[in-house]
């Protein structure tokens, strides 16, 4: 992609539970961009919950829809949007290459605690219906720690920042990663 073809969406990455749909939707109220929920977009095409696609399609199906919806993505138009990707986007080494081609892409960040307690009351999140999730957030965070890190431009600790810290932290970082004003 050379730079006339550069898009300059937000994308936001990160373990379930970080927050990326809430401060999608933040940014969404204080730019005005629109807003593609990956998972709400999957579940719309599919006609189906994440939780029944899963168990229809298996995993390796969901992350097939997954990766064909990223590189839909980069080929909508330059109008700028804000992405919100699910947890498990930065799996496939072909979407860690698309994601930076979008735009910034912002990795909100948690720690295990805060995310078991977030996600912990949740049916929606079939990786997490397990006997221990509390374990299983703990390795997979372990596991793609590297992942969200080897294609993000920003990471935030979201613990103790309200929705509309994050997102204002965005925007500047954003404008300064463009260098140029953002609409809005
Ligand atoms: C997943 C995260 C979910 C969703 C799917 C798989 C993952 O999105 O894409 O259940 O593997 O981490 P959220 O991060 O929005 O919960």
């Amino acid at each position: 992609m050379n730079e006339e073809e550069k898009t300059q969406h937000i994308v936001l990455i990160g373990f379930m539970g970080c927050g990326k749909s809430t401060i999608g939707a933040e940014l969404r109220r204080m730019l005005g961009y629109r807003l593609i929920d990956m998972d709400s977009e999957i579940e719309k095409r599919a006609g189906c919950r994440i939780v029944e696609l899963f168990a229809r399609e298996g995993e390796a199906g969901f992350r097939a829809r997954e990766h064909a919806l990223l590189q839909e993505l980069g080929k909508i138009g330059k109008a700028p949007m804000i992405i919100s990707t699910g947890g498990g986007v930065v799996l496939l080494p072909e979407n860690r290459c698309l994601l930076p081609q979008l735009g910034y892409v912002v990795w909100l960040k948690a720690d295990a605690a805060l995310i078991y307690e977030r996600t912990r009351r949740s049916r929606s999140r079939p990786i997490l219906q397990c006997d221990n999730p509390r374990e299983r957030i703990r390795v997979l965070l372990e596991e793609r720690t590297p992942l969200y890190r080897e294609c993000a431009h920003l990471s935030i600790d979201v613990g103790g920042l309200n929705k509309s810290e994050i997102a204002s932290g965005i925007i500047d970082s954003a404008r300064y990663h463009f260098s140029q004003p953002l609409a809005g």
